[in-house]
């Protein structure tokens, strides 16, 4: 039995890197993380109308999300209560109930199990289907459109899971009137790596942006007067929000990474200047503009592109990327497509960005099964002991290259891997 306690030193900056590879560790993250913390399942504009359903996954559980005839989203284990098997293959669509594709059973979209071949010839009238319907999430909550569920009973609630990460949230979402919705359909690959590395790059590493995307930058693709080299700070902070969430953002009027948006991007984030303002207050639409994050464990975004995006696990080396392109609903739809079309380019399976992470999170996982490299740890110590609080902002705060967001992280990830199966799950 390995010993959790001592896979992360907090106070030193230390990771153990089996963490990355190990099946024991990746088997108690399933019941310890992934079955206890609140998880991003969907946006609610993907799912406008009764019946509308989508498939996905909390841990290695699949799940479908539904609206009911009663407009009331649920979420249920897509397994089949007679043997098992997957009840709904599709990805999305619009059904008023589900009928498993092996004997036939067949379930509401509110739950209940409301068909059952030969009920009255074989079963002789006997099965109690009241106690035979799919089986719901423990919990299910939206904030303003995302939509989160949790296995645990006992967890305390999604808006106090989320803390003050919330309020970050809200520059994503609540930036203006009609708030939020995503575009089209979902983006989904795989990765051979550990889904903790691209949570914590997406949690706090702003320092891998000069290297691992140099090339974007040598040809022209984005200007950085502040990188590698440099002697010059880049404005802005990273921000630890405890509770293992964390984010990135800059200041409006920085010198950091200048972003190539088209002309109809520009235009459009100008005019909503004041509104965002006025909706966000200075410290939010001044002070700090976040840029990329994430929920713990697993739901991330990265703004500027603009996706969000959750990393299913599936294995200890193996992590499926689902991605979203994120607009303002009330933007207009040449803005929309502008969007759409930079998230493309930029953050999707085929975007020039995506791919240079990617193969970094591979060969860390790879080198991380190593009997030899497992005796040395990873090294998360970049500023640690100058964390500070800030008079505007909420969380504590770190220079924008910064360990501070992934020791959270990591914190957050060994207090739960410690606790036993039937400790709650609380914020921070
Ligand atoms: Fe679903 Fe038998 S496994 S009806
Ligand atoms: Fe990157």
């Amino acid at each position: 039995m390995i010993d959790v306690k001592n896979l992360t030193d907090g106070e030193r900056g230390l990771i153990d890197r089996r963490i990355f590879s190990d099946p024991e560790i990746y088997r108690l993250e399933l019941e310890r993380i992934f079955a206890r913390c609140w998880l991003y399942l969907a946006h609610e504009s993907q799912i406008p109308n009764p019946g509308d359903f989508f498939t996905t996954y909390m841990g290695e559980d699949p799940v479908i999300v539904c609206r009911g005839q009663d407009q009331k989203i649920r979420a249920f284990l897509n397994v089949c209560r007679h043997r098992g098997n997957r009840v709904c293959r599709l990805e999305q669509g619009n059904a008023n109930s589900f009928t498993c594709s092996y004997h036939g059973w067949t379930y509401g979209n509110e739950g209940s199990l409301i068909g059952v071949p030969y009920f009255k010839e074989y079963y002789y009238g006997e099965l109690k289907r009241e106690e035979w319907g799919l089986v719901p999430v423990a919990q299910l909550d939206s904030y303003k459109g995302l939509i989160f569920a949790t296995f645990d009973p006992k967890a305390a609630p999604l808006v106090e899971y989320l803390g003050h990460m919330a309020w970050y949230l809200d520059f994503i979402v609540d930036r203006r009137a009609g708030a939020a919705e995503v575009l089209g359909g979902v983006h989904k690959w795989t990765v051979n790596a550990n889904w903790k590395l691209p949570a914590e790059n997406f949690v706090g590493d702003w320092y891998h942006t000069f290297t691992t995307h140099g090339s974007a930058f040598q040809v022209g693709y984005a200007a950085a007067k502040v990188g590698i080299g440099s002697s010059e700070q880049a404005p802005g902070f990273q921000i630890s929000l405890g509770g293992g969430h964390g984010l990135g953002g800059r200041q409006v009027e920085g010198k950091g990474v200048q972003l190539p948006y088209a002309p109809v991007i520009a235009n459009y984030l100008r005019d909503i200047e004041p509104e965002l303002e006025r909706r966000l207050g200075q410290a939010r639409a001044r002070t700090i503009r976040p840029v990329h994050g994430t929920v713990f464990p697993h739901f991330s975004f990265l703004y500027i592109t603009p996706t969000i995006r959750v990393w299913h696990p599936k294995g200890p080396e193996k992590t499926e990327v689902w991605s979203w392109c994120i607009v303002d609903k009330e933007a207009p739809a040449e803005v929309k497509e502008a969007f759409r079309l930079f998230y493309l380019r930029r953050f999707s399976p085929g975007g020039t960005w995506e791919q240079d992470d990617g193969d970094n999170w591979t060969r860390i996982t790879e080198t991380s099964r190593g009997a030899g490299a497992r005796r040395v740890p990873a090294n998360y110590q970049m500023g640690l002991g100058h964390e500070r609080g800030h008079g505007e902002l909420r969380g504590r705060i770190g220079e924008i290259i910064s360990d501070i967001n992934q020791r959270n992280f990591y914190q957050r990830w060994a207090d739960l891997l410690a606790e036993d199966k039937h400790a709650s799950t609380s914020s921070a």
